[in-house]
């Protein structure tokens, strides 16, 4: 028969999440999988890559193919791709982030760490080759927050990535139905010397929407990239923009680059695909800051339109978790590299043998 089932070797990173949709947990598979209240924009940011039509170019000699790109953090990757911060990778495989950074190591790509992440910064990044960036929610007391960013410095961190759509978490209705917190075992590391790794368990609400309510810093402004920047010397992305003001705002207060991103459909409801803003932010920034893109990205295909839009490179979500509870780095492995090969088939096929070939007229 036809079809997939967990005997089945993946063919590509939808038959990874059927798979570990079996494997993990229901309520971290959950927490993973939902987006916020009735998931339009989830759903859009794929629909969004599905529309576009791609225009390729002929007899353009693309025997020698390069698929690397370098960054303004001077980092060279093997292909435009990062791995997007996310939280309580250990709730996918017992290995969590340290599969993931050792998999993103292999895989010539950048891991960024989230800043709930179930292994320290500084376990993450002693196994790292210098290819770890830092992902940073803002606390409202700063003398927590100021720390996890000089450890995150101090641990070789080549870039911090400050999250700005979320001051509370989106609605998320499957973790409030299950009534979302941590197993037993498993805590937000970065935390623990504040006391503050645990997520409260709440009989009708999620324990993460609880915990981000209270502590994180519902005051923040543009004022205060000037005040990180102030307080360390990694170049600083802001990830989070939809619009092209507030694009144009990160770099007049000192972002190096900005992720266009809508933390994968699980914040505000009803925002647009970022695939489908991309263009204008580009537009915008004119070079003025690196641009990065989120919210998705499943094909090879995906990432040229993203290229040819204005993007430097994506950042993969959900498809890393789905590696993770697969089996592990090996699953991570796997997932990068079937992405890879669908990427490189793409640009063979439009007549493009290396990122700077994938220009804006490939796209519809
Ligand atoms: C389970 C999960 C946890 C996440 N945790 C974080 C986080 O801690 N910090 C953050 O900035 N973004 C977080 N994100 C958002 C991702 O960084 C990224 O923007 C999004 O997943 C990209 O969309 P995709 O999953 O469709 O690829 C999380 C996303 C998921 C699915």
């Amino acid at each position: 028969m036809l079809g997939t089932n967990v005997e089945t070797p993946p063919v590509n990173l939808f038959d990874f999440e059927k798979i570990a949709a079996q494997r993990i947990h229901k309520l971290a598979f959950d927490y993973f999988a939902s987006g916020a209240n009735d998931e339009i924009t989830l759903r859009e940011n794929r629909q969004a890559y599905e529309r576009l039509r791609l225009y390729p170019r002929m007899l353009r000699d693309v025997d020698n193919r390069t698929m690397e790109v370098s960054l303004l953090t001077g980092q060279k990757i093997s292909m435009p791709v990062i791995i997007a911060p996310m939280a309580f990778q250990r709730m996918a495989h017992p290995d969590g982030e340290l599969a993931t950074i050792s998999a993103a190591t292999n895989a010539g790509t950048i891991m960024c760490l989230s800043t709930l992440s179930t292994c320290s910064i500084e376990e993450v990044a002693s196994r790292s080759s210098g290819n770890l960036w830092f992902q940073l929610y803002v606390y409202r007391d700063r003398g927590i927050t100021r720390s996890l960013v000089e450890r995150a410095e101090a641990a070789g961190c080549k870039a911090l990535v400050l999250t700005v759509d979320s001051p509370m978490l989106g609605r998320r209705e499957p973790d409030v139905r299950n009534a979302f917190s941590l197993p037993e075992g498993i805590t937000a590391s970065n935390l623990l010397g504040a006391n503050l790794h645990a997520l409260p368990k709440m009989s009708d609400d999620s324990g993460l929407a609880a915990y981000i309510h209270t502590l994180y810093d519902q005051s923040l402004t543009w004022k205060d990239v000037e005040w990180l920047r102030s307080i360390t010397n990694m170049p600083i992305l802001v990830k989070g923009v939809l619009r092209p003001d507030d694009a144009e705002l990160a770099v007049i207060h000192g972002a190096a680059g900005v992720v266009v991103s809508n933390h994968g459909g699980r914040q505000l409801d009803t925002v647009p695909a970022t695939i489908s803003v991309l263009e204008k932010i580009a537009n915008q920034i004119h070079g003025k800051a690196e641009l990065y893109v989120d919210g998705g990205v499943r094909r090879g295909t995906d990432i040229l339109k993203a290229l040819a839009l204005g993007a430097k490179a994506v950042l993969l979500g959900r498809p890393i978790l789905w590696g993770l509870g697969h089996s592990g780095q090996a699953g991570v492995e796997l997932v990068l590299s079937l992405l890879r090969q669908e990427l490189d088939l793409a640009m063979v096929l439009s007549g493009c043998a290396s990122p700077r070939e994938v220009t804006r007229d490939l796209v519809d």
